[in-house]
């Protein structure tokens, strides 16, 4: 399929006559991506030159891109270990396999997330047992408490959905109480802290995405980092390295490996040397882009707050956010909301809503996902969902970008609550 056939989500640019009467019109690509540093492009482009596209080899010297890069994330988080993969999905995955969920084992996860989270789960042929989500969009600790004591779940794979980090030391206190393993899914979070200390380094296990719309972009990819040196090794194994365990630089002893190399499934999920190329050189440029990104968000929440019905919840004081989004809630009816959304697009602006009834291009909730077989009641969450709002924010988003998107919202959300 060439690009021009490509069937976008929202690619609707609507005639002038189909734009709405008050001319307000935005217009601007929010999915787009920031180029790819030219270093990264030159060192790809000699890969390409040399054919040699996969990390591992039998023979040859040097370490390969993804050991670099590995070791590079991991004195950035902080961690003992990062092993580099072929997703954030192929990643938690892993995460789960490594610390002993069988099959039919159930494991605690937020209800506010994407779908490859409950599907990292489902692949590891685990059940989700689904906390509850509250008003600022962060995990309800007291659901949380209540499942760790009832579910009989080993394990809690907590979503920084969107970039919103719950209590991380009252998250940890809670599953150590319980002897519950912690996994953070950092797919929205890389580069943010909870007090000082990067999320994904909280726990046993945390997960991060260098999937295109994130914060680094090979395409797809991911990163594990651990600190448990068993960990660690079946990680290396599961992600892929048949027996060059020693191609990794930040490998814990043989001695670990030979636990664990005749018992520990090859899943084919390595990060090719092309994708740790491209990732290298970007994470020097991590620090600047979420100054940028929370500059913008900053500049979109004082306008979004200004329109009527809209409520951004306060962030803690403790949560460095790296913001490559901004969500809010809408005080409106599910039907009212459907014309919101229509506004919006009318005037040129592409927002997401996790209350629609059927899941639509990368968004989704709980209730879509129906292999789920214990049919969660989670009056919270879905109360928070029904209202909740998306809009991506690239980079490139200038002052008057975020001034006009403030004045669409605020148009679009008077004209939805008027009655029809
Ligand atoms: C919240 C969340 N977790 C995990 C993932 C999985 O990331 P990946 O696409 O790298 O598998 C995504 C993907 O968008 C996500 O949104």
């Amino acid at each position: 399929m060439s690009a021009s056939t490509f069937p976008m989500v929202s690619a609707a640019t609507p005639g002038r006559e189909m734009r709405a009467a008050d001319g307000l019109w935005f217009g601007k690509d929010l999915s787009a991506s920031e180029p790819i540093p030219e270093a990264a492009i030159e060192r790809a482009v000699d890969l390409m030159r040399s054919g040699r596209l996969h990390r591992y080899g039998e023979q040859g010297s040097g370490y390969p891109e993804p050991s670099l890069l590995e070791q590079d994330y991991a004195a950035y988080v902080g961690s003992k270990y990062c092993v580099a993969v072929s997703s954030c999905g192929a990643a938690m995955f892993i995460a789960l396999k490594a610390l002993g969920v069988k099959v039919g084992d159930k494991v605690l996860t937020s209800s506010f997330t994407l779908a490859p989270v409950p599907g990292a789960i489902a692949h590891a042929g685990a059940q989700p047992v689904l906390v509850e989500t509250q008003a600022d969009y962060t995990t309800d600790l007291d659901d949380l408490a209540h499942k760790l004591e009832t579910s009989g779940a080993r394990v809690f794979l907590l979503s920084h959905m969107r970039g919103h980090i719950t209590d991380l030391q009252a998250v940890r206190a809670l599953c150590d109480r319980h002897g519950v393993a912690l996994v953070e899914d950092c797919a929205h979070t890389m580069g943010a802290k909870w007090d000082g200390r990067h999320t994904g380094t909280w726990g046993r296990i945390g997960c991060y995405s260098a999937q295109t719309y994130k914060h680094i972009n090979s395409g797809e990819g991911g990163l594990l980092v651990t600190n448990d040196d068993d960990v660690a090794a079946q990680a290396i194994l599961m992600s892929g390295c048949y027996m060059m365990y020693e191609q990794h630089i930040l490998s814990p002893p043989n001695s670990v490996f030979e636990r664990w190399k005749y018992v520990t499934p090859n899943f084919s999920m390595r990060m090719s040397n092309l994708a740790a190329a491209l990732l290298r050189p970007q994470l020097g440029l991590l620090a600047q882009r979420g100054k940028t990104w929370n500059h913008i968000y900053a500049m979109l929440e004082a306008r979004l707050r200004k329109a009527p019905g809209v409520s951004i919840p306060e962030r803690h004081p403790k949560e460095e956010f790296v913001a490559s989004s901004i969500q809010f809630s809408l005080a409106l009816e599910p039907a009212q909301i459907q014309r919101f959304l229509q506004e919006c697009e009318l005037r040129g602006l592409y927002i997401k809503w996790f209350g629609g009834q059927e899941p639509k291009a990368f968004t989704s909730n709980y209730a879509h996902w129906h292999y789920i077989t214990e049919k969660p009641v989670l009056t919270k969450s879905m109360a928070v969902m029904s209202q909740l709002l998306d809009l991506r924010t690239p980079l490139s988003l200038t002052e008057q970008d975020c001034e006009l998107i403030g004045q669409i919202v605020a148009a679009a959300a008077a004209t939805a609550a008027t009655p029809v």
